[in-house]
């Protein structure tokens, strides 16, 4: 069997479990442990150095806890702070981001010219990483970018299931900037809890790529190169969720993805 030691996960807060639910639904023998960084979020706003300096102190602190692999499950630290994390983490322990893996399946997918259209957060938008990554790798795809900053706090407020996201969806789609793309990247690893009401304000043929599940089968790959790739595991609790600050929506948000079948402490680094 091969190495029990858990799968490490971050985010600034709830959007990474969209990645950790993805990452288990494929992978359900590993274990996961999960850092929210809930008392420094929203990442988004803050500087590229902000965001590294967080992003490494988690990463360190994963490394520390045994993890085998590291999962930056949030767009805003992958897109900026990617090259210190790896640093840290140094050459034996791969990091999967969440950037990478989906420019990979747009280049290969979009086989004639296409426009995809990138929401994110400003960090993440303005770093420009994924237009970086997509002119490297693919000449024919066209990248349409908006920040849309209100959407990850809405979310982690635990509005996502209503007229609030819609509502501020509809304004950052108001001008009609993505009239006319095949596909649209949720580039904040919140964002897919609001995926419907995306959809709701995009002509039916557009395809919503699914981030999350991008990045677990790369994770897959990785892991099955290494051999470190779990199949069969009597453990009975593979999920373990750390927090910064141990709030209320975390708790809400955590069960909401995971039921009760996992362990939830607070964590200060
Ligand atoms: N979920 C994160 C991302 O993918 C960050 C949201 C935030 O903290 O601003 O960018």
């Amino acid at each position: 069997m091969s190495s029990l030691r858990p799968i490490g996960v971050f985010d600034s807060g709830i959007g990474g479990l969209t990645v950790a639910r993805a990452i288990h639904d494929l992978l359900p023998e590993e274990s996961i442990l999960y850092f929210g960084d809930t008392a420094h979020l929203p990442y988004g706003e803050k500087s590229p150095e902000l965001i590294q300096r967080y992003s490494t102190r988690i990463a360190r602190h994963l490394v520390k806890s045994g993890c085998k692999a590291i999962v930056v499950a949030c767009n805003s630290a992958s897109s900026n702070a990617l090259q210190a994390i790896i640093s840290e983490v140094g050459p034996n322990i791969p990091v999967i981001d969440m950037v990478t893996p989906v420019v990979k399946y747009l280049s290969h997918n979009c086989a004639h010219a296409c426009q995809v259209g990138l929401i994110g957060t400003r960090a993440t938008i303005a770093s420009g990483l994924y237009h970086r990554c997509l002119k490297d790798l693919s000449s024919h795809v066209e990248l349409i970018s908006k920040a849309t900053p209100l959407l990850a706090s809405a979310i982690e407020e635990g509005f996502f299931n209503d007229s609030i996201p819609q509502a501020v969806l509809d304004a950052y789609f108001s001008d009609n900037l993505f009239k006319d793309i095949d596909s649209i990247i949720l580039g904040c690893t919140h964002y897919p809890l609001v995926k419907d009401a995306v959809k709701n304000l995009l002509p039916s043929g557009v395809e919503v790529i699914d981030s999350p599940s991008i990045v677990a089968e790369q994770l897959n790959s990785v892991l099955t190169a290494m051999g470190e790739k779990v199949t069969e595991s009597n453990l009975k609790e593979k999920l373990h969720f750390q927090v910064s600050d141990l709030t209320e929506n975390f708790k809400f948000s955590a069960r909401h993805f995971f039921g009760d079948d996992l362990t939830l402490e607070e964590v200060v680094l």
